[in-house]
């Protein structure tokens, strides 16, 4: 059995997830042992055809990626093309992957995989929570054999990105999220509390540019998109890394910090729909469970060093 952590990541791959996965392959530490698509940023077909290209382009072909939900639980999609563009990669171009299309979908796969795996599987999911909450519904058992639940998504104190109050990922399918959470999987939340620090600036996109490899064009190209729409918000001209930093945390947990604490999801409110509400700044302990750590802080100077080490490495 070797050291390296193995790892499950289910993405809605739009731009950040694209840098994420790229990450991903070359972190220390840690080992992709499958992966599953679900609807958020763009439609499934797409967010499905991005991860399979990007971990192509990566030249990994080996690991296996399922087609997991088209669509939230109970509400209706609204993919970001804003933010990510209509394809989800911001219209770079990418050649197609030519590995075999997988049938199986992603609920049985995951499953399979983290019965095989006997509870050492770490699950990362960096999109909307469609296709865990399914998981969990068809294969209740499976909260025995996922070690770890890390999730990009949420936010305590800062508000949203979507909503006033919501952050993508829980607003595209909060009913999900209120089922992973309610599902007593050991969670750690990264939340835009501290995703919204761990961001590469103009400077470091810029030496994608000159690093000479097919991986690091392509991610620089498809950066202009979120990164016209940050400048245009007056967010600066930056990249978050929202969908890194639950795999740079399982690869180098030095990298962050934060506090247990209860965390569950609005699925009532029409004004506050898919908020992460949370005792985390109300220590009170009859309100909640402290069901999740919810990540607060991060080396910003270490995790851009070690992303862009992961661009050269390729
Ligand atoms: O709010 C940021 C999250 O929403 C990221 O996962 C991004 O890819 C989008 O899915
Ligand atoms: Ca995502």
């Amino acid at each position: 059995m070797s050291n390296l952590i193995p790892v499950w990541i289910d993405t809605d791959t739009g731009v950040d997830d694209a840098f994420a996965l790229v990450s991903a392959f070359k972190l220390p530490g840690i080992e992709i042992v499958g992966m599953s698509a679900v609807a958020g940023n763009v439609e499934i077909e797409k967010t499905f055809r991005n991860a399979r290209n990007v971990t192509s382009l990566c030249g990994r072909e080996d690991i296996k990626i399922y087609k997991g939900a088209e669509k939230p639980l109970l509400v209706p999609l609204h993919p970001a093309y804003a933010v990510h563009g209509e394809d989800g990669l911001g219209g770079a171009v990418i050649p197609e992957s030519k590995a075999p299309v997988e049938a199986k979908s992603a609920y049985d796969a995951l499953y399979e995989k983290a019965k095989e795996l006997n509870g050492e599987l770490t699950v990362a999911a960096v999109g909307p929570l469609t296709n865990i909450a399914i998981t969990l519904y068809k294969y209740p058992d499976i909260t025995r054999y996922i070690k770890e639940l890390v999730i990009m998504g949420g936010s305590i104190g800062v508000g949203g990105n979507t909503t006033i109050t919501s952050e993508f990922n829980i607003y595209a399918d909060p009913h999900a999220a209120q089922t992973v959470f309610k599902s007593g999987l050991k969670i750690t939340m990264f939340g835009l509390d501290v995703t919204m620090k761990a961001v590469l600036n103009r400077e470091e996109l810029e030496s994608l540019k000159e690093v000479d490899n097919p991986v690091s064009k392509f991610c620089y190209e498809s950066s202009n998109a979120p990164t016209s729409l940050y400048k245009m918000l007056g967010l600066g001209d930056v990249l978050c890394l929202h969908d890194t930093c639950p795999l740079a945390y399982l690869s180098d947990p030095t990298l962050f910090s934060g506090k247990m604490a209860g965390v569950y999801v609005e699925t009532q409110s029409e004004i506050s729909l898919g908020r992460t509400v949370s005792d985390l700044y109300v220590r009170r302990d009859e309100y909640f469970d402290h069901n999740a750590m919810v990540m607060l802080e991060v080396d910003r100077d270490r995790i851009a060093k070690l992303v862009i080490d992961t661009f050269k490495a390729y």
